[in-house]
């Protein structure tokens, strides 16, 4: 049976009706918000990866009910103000192919700067191991993840 759930997504407040066993991924989509996208359902792929609580979670294996009084970001959110310099630079290092992965990757990015803002190229690649990419091969990805921490620590292209 459903249940009201009511939900703190990029700032703003939602109220949704959600089965037991819908996840957050299911409810995110539900309402709209198909940034996030779905790959696999078994965590397998993090299409779906969100911020919750600032980490980077995959949203399809988190219940709906579990993510009551969190703090939500999805990749709408995170251009509020304007892209934010992870998405910059994805698109200036050519960063995207076909962008399934894509929303996902940047969250995790993310993330991933929040906690380490001068990442090297092998941390970058550890902390993005859970976003698959059928189509950029990773090699720009990285590129542009660390060219968003330069960004973010207020250093130009060095390239
Ligand atoms: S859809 Fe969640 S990890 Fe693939
Ligand atoms: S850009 Fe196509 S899956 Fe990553």
């Amino acid at each position: 049976m459903k249940q009201l759930l009511r939900l703190k997504v990029n700032g703003e407040d939602y109220e949704v009706y959600a089965e037991p066993w819908q996840t957050l991924l299911d409810v995110l989509r539900e309402i709209a918000l198909t940034g996030t996208k779905w790959g696999c359902d078994t965590g397998s792929c993090g299409a779906c990866t969100v911020l919750i609580d600032g980490k980077a979670v995959q949203s399809c294996l988190v219940l709906a009910t579990q993510a009551v009084d969190r703090d939500i970001v999805t990749i709408e959110g995170l251009s509020k103000n304007g892209p934010h310099p992870v998405q910059k630079a994805f698109m200036e290092y050519f960063a995207i192919q076909c962008g399934y992965c894509t929303p996902g990757m940047i969250l995790a990015a993310k993330a991933l700067l929040d906690e380490n803002p001068d990442p090297t190229e092998e941390e970058v690649k550890v902390g993005l191991a859970g976003n698959l990419c059928r189509c950029t091969g990773y090699v720009k990805v990285v590129e542009a993840v660390l060219a968003a921490a330069r960004a973010l620590k207020g250093e130009g292209r060095d390239d």
